[in-house]
């Protein structure tokens, strides 16, 4: 893990997506033996292109030409022909496996590098960023970037192959029709380029009617079970049928454009191939240019090639200027510097679990008035602290700086001595365990997701965690017990059997610092029960910090802290505070307990 994090050829040093020439230079730079050997054989794959017409016109002169060996001719140049046609299937294999081996592991390495990235920023990062939004990057942006690289080198490749051809051998054979070509072309393409403009105006915006259907699919189909609970189906299916109907009205307009652009189209380009025999016909009788009948059409043929290739260059840059939004979208992740800050900082080989908090204050960004304010406080190693108060108290906060997730803005927090800005967090959370209200299982056995990051740990001793985490009873029950496989998010489990599960997981683990975040509040009070004598197994011997809002559950706790608008309200043993008459004794007056 270390070393593949300080390798040195990460793609993501050099990303820049503001810069995506340069960005896509230096990726596919790794790649460039390969696009060399594939423009290579593009040449020699689509020879027939280029050769077809000088044969046609070879043929045409051998014909037309009375006295020459006709048979001895005609021959060669089918011969030519064949070996030129046949030589395309290797070549083409050849040529897309040099262009897939540079794609796919652009592919491959631009996904890479934003999973890297992805598990280095920090947690700050992803509570700002929507879930949806990295999603696309890891998917969509990445596909739309291999879709423009292919687009860039196989339509490029090939486009530029025919024009070369072409112009060379045209200024072989016939040098002064280079002229015609020079005017026709750039007349010819731009208008088939006007016409296909305006025709993908009318794409986009069906494309737009399309996705913006889908999302409302999409959102119907989560909505159901509400939908159903209101009896709104009706409202639904109406409000569906309208954006269906502006669909189809929609797709019906882009049809009747693309019947008569496609039509307009055709025809203009069908006229000025005629018009380039023609001239070409017209130069030959009247001798201003001396060609051969062949020639005549050899030209023409060049013409539609070149003409082709113009327009297709003109065809790419939708795809292009997609790929590049995708490069700038995808360098949000590569190039933020909201990644968290381990490299090179001390590592800990042992976590006692002394906190000694210094007059610290946090402030998440963009707001104003500070989450937790002056807080001051020593944890001794083994002490079992709650963390109560008021909804908005500061706790969750609180818990996320003991794990490192967010850095105080003022003062500073002692691990054992250390400051934790200083160390590197990663050797320190191997000693945390964390229960909270909600327990993410991912789609994996049983003994997977309980040996989470751990490794060359024997079934006995999960075995026991589990045990001690009650869990044991009714993971024997289970078909396949650890082997079992748990869908994703554990979809068939109860919430009890998540929590003893979480409770396993940590104390797996046997961690130094055990952080419980409402670690039963979702339970009913029978599993509560039977997971509360789970947790208090957990807790003996480690520093925990344990947020509550049943103040039952806390009882048992060394130190009660009261936490009320960021700052320390009361501090003490449960019966002293109890005893005091303050926020505690009234929070537990409101909940009846005494
Ligand atoms: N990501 C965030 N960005 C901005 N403000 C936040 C963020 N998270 C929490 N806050 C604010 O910080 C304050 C403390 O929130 P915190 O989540 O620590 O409260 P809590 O004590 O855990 O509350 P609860 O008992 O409801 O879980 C609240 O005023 C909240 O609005
Ligand atoms: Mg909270």
């Amino acid at each position: 893990m270390k070393t593949s994090l300080s390798s040195g050829d990460l793609l993501e040093r050099s990303y820049r997506g503001d810069k995506p020439w340069r960005t896509l230079a230096s990726i596919y730079g790794r790649h460039a033996k390969s696009l060399i050997l594939a423009a290579f054989y593009n040449v020699i794959k689509s020879s027939p292109t280029w050769i077809m017409p000088v044969i046609t016109a070879n043929v045409i002169n051998i014909v037309s030409t009375p006295g020459a060996n006709a048979a001895r001719g005609l021959l060669l140049n089918a011969a030519v022909m064949v070996v030129a046609l046949v030589q395309n299937i290797p070549m083409h294999w050849l040529y897309m496996r040099e262009i897939s081996i540079a794609a796919r592991n652009v592919e491959a390495q631009l996904r890479a590098a934003i999973v890297r990235r992805l598990q280095l920023l920090s947690i700050a990062f992803f509570k700002n960023a929507r879930g949806g939004a990295l999603q696309t990057k890891v998917l969509r942006d990445v596909e739309a970037v291999d879709q423009m690289s292919r687009t860039l080198f196989d339509g490029g490749y090939t486009a530029a192959t025919a024009i070369l051809s072409s112009v060379i051998i045209t200024a072989y054979r016939a040098p002064k029709f280079l002229v015609v070509f020079l005017i026709m072309v750039p007349v010819a393409s731009g208008l088939r380029i006007f016409l296909s403009g305006s025709l993908r105006k009318g794409n986009r915006d069906f494309r737009r009617e399309i996705e913006s259907m889908s999302a409302q699919v999409l959102g119907m189909i989560e909505m159901i079970p509400i939908t159903r609970a209101h009896a709104a189906e009706e409202t639904e299916i109406a409000r569906m049928t309208r954006k269906l109907g502006s669909v189809k009205d929609a797709g019906f307009r882009l049809d009747l454009r693309n019947a008569l652009f496609g039509g307009v189209t055709w025809v203009t380009f069908q006229i000025f191939g005629m018009g380039s025999l023609i001239v070409g016909a017209w130069l030959s009788y009247t001798k201003i240019i001396p060609l051969q009948v062949g020639d005549v059409v050899m030209l023409s043929y060049f013409f539609t090639s070149i003409s082709n290739a113009v327009m297709q260059i003109a065809n790419m840059m939708p795809t292009i200027t997609k790929g590049f939004e995708s490069v700038r979208s995808i360098g949000e992740i590569l190039e933020s510097p909201d990644i968290e800050q381990n490299l090179g900082k001390a590592q800990l080989s042992n976590v006692r679990g002394e906190f000694l908090f210094e007059n610290v204050g946090f402030t998440y960004r963009g707001t104003k008035r500070g989450s937790l304010r002056g807080f001051t406080l020593e944890v001794r190693p083994g002490e079992t602290l709650a963390v109560v108060g008021p909804s908005g108290a500061g706790k969750s906060t609180l818990m996320n700086l003991i794990l490192g997730f967010e850095r105080p803005s003022e003062g500073r927090i002692l691990l054992d001595g250390h400051d934790m800005n200083a160390i590197d967090l990663r050797s320190y959370r191997r000693f945390v365990g964390v229960v909270t209200q909600e327990t993410l299982l991912f789609h994996g056995t049983l003994r997977e997701n309980i040996l989470y990051g751990g490794h060359n740990i024997p079934d006995s001793q999960v075995l026991d965690a589990l045990r001690n985490a009650n869990a044991a009873e009714f993971i024997e029950k289970l078909p396949d017990g650890l082997n079992t496989i748990i869908g994703d998010r554990g979809a068939r489990l109860s919430g009890g059997q998540k929590q003893r599960i979480a409770i396993a997981r940590a104390l797996i683990r046997n961690p130094r610092v055990l952080i419980l975040d409402e670690a039963t509040s979702a339970l009913d009070t029978a599993s509560e029960a039977v997971v509360q004598t789970a947790l208090d197994r957990l807790m003996k011997g480690r520093t925990t910090f344990i947020v509550a809002h049943r103040l039952s559950t806390v009882r048992n706790a060394d130190r009660i802290l009261v936490l009320d608008e960021g700052q320390i309200a009361e501090i003490g043993q449960p019966r002293e505070l109890l005893e005091r008459g303050g926020l505690y004794a009234r929070l537990c007056a409101m909940q009846q307990i005494g």
